[in-house]
């Protein structure tokens, strides 16, 4: 299919019959059988996106913007490719991430991550969800730009190559944040289904300069039949340390799978640890094995809380609300997980409960 703008490509989708819909976007077909209403994206009302949506660039555009792709303005580099800084010709800071070529197998596989996170993004619209600016696709270069976000992602920030400590109350307003951007992608309200992240992690969270966190990659995501029995039986996708162990098992994904690497980017945001740290042995390797007994009394979380972060500006009482809330997402049986948009109340409370402490010891007068 030559493939131009994503207008044309949805445009094609709709013509189709379901059963000759490519089953690797629209699984399960059936839950696309709702109407033009629910088909058609949504416009972005401003922000990274521009005010109107993607915007389609050329390779003579993306090249202008990053001096031919020079090395000086690589960000990283991740399993799709290359991410460089670049510089509209409007003046707007954007990263640019370029496909990088692969084996063929792997090929169809990443041509399919950017058109579903084409897709998915133009679609969806929040303050904690990346914001999709345009995309390229001359001949097989393919090219995503993005709303800029000039801290790089959460694991950087927390393992120091981002620079600087992250303070308890910073570290609750980023895990608010992906909650709200999570439940939002849950509650359908996007697009009328649900959509699955599959492949939430603390590189895949990006920090604004004030640590506003938002949401990035939706190469993996898809869209979800709503209600408990709602799951997508499929081979395994994602990234070790975050799976949720039904899905590890029986290949089934869920939103509770979402909600449970939630859980472990919350474990990562309260320790400072990696999901999986090689460099350690066997015990300590993955963090949810090494906290699992540590959560539930306060003298094991003391000893589990990051210590690069300043002490003070915690309070126990918003620490266990917070060691609770993970622990349950952590739970073994996606049933005992929280619907995402209850962890977002209870990490509101987390954050009030840490914020009257301190408003305590500012003003002693006022403690009972
Ligand atoms: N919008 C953005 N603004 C600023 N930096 C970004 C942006 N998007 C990506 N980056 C940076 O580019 C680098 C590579 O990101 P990328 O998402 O490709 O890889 P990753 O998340 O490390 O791995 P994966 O391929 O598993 O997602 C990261 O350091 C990330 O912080
Ligand atoms: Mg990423």
């Amino acid at each position: 299919m030559p493939f131009g703008l994503v207008s044309a490509w949805n445009k094609r989708r709709r013509s189709l019959s379901y059963d000759q819909i490519d089953p690797w976007i629209y699984r399960p077909a059936q839950c696309w059988q709702l109407g033009e209403e629910v088909l058609r994206p949504k416009r972005r009302s401003g922000g990274g996106g521009g005010g109107g949506g993607a915007s389609v660039f050329t390779l003579r555009e993306m090249e202008a913007a990053t001096c031919s792709f020079a090395d000086g303005n690589s960000l990283g580099r991740g399993g799709f490719g290359r991410v460089y800084r670049g510089t509209l010709s409007s003046g707007q800071v954007v990263a640019i991430k370029r496909m990088e070529a692969a084996p063929p197998l792997r090929e169809a596989e990443k041509e399919r991550e950017f058109r579903v996170e084409v897709d998915v993004l133009s679609r969806v619209d929040h303050p904690n969800v990346v914001s999709l600016v345009g995309y390229c696709a001359e001949g097989d270069q393919r090219l995503l730009v993005y709303e800029y976000l000039s801290r790089g992602h959460l694991q950087g920030q927390l393992h120091g190559t981002g620079g600087g400590r992250m303070e308890w109350p910073v570290r609750l307003r980023v895990a608010l944040g992906v909650g709200r951007g999570l439940a939002y992608l849950h509650s359908g309200s996007a697009v009328g289904i649900p959509i699955a992240h599959m492949d939430l992690k603390s590189t895949n969270i990006l920090l604004g300069e004030d640590f506003e966190a938002k949401i990035s990659d939706f190469g993996l995501a898809k869209f979800m039949p709503e209600g408990p029995d709602g799951g997508l039986a499929m081979g395994m996708q994602g990234t070790f340390g975050y799976f949720d162990p039904e899905y590890a098992s029986t290949g089934n994904f869920t939103l509770k799978s979402d909600v449970y690497a939630f859980g472990v980017v919350l474990l990562e945001l309260l320790t400072g640890r990696r999901a999986i740290d090689l460099h350690q042995g066997p015990p300590g390797q993955s963090l949810i094995l090494q906290l699992q007994h540590l959560l539930a009394d306060r003298k094991g979380l003391r000893r589990v809380i990051d210590r690069a972060m300043p002490r003070s500006s915690c309070t126990m009482e918003s620490v266990v609300l917070f060691a609770g809330l993970a622990a349950r997402c952590v739970c073994l049986e996606s049933g005992g997980r929280p619907a995402m948009a209850d962890c977002v109340a209870e990490l509101q409370l987390a954050l009030s409960a840490n914020m009257r402490r301190r408003h305590r010891v500012q003003h002693p007068s006022l403690r009972s």
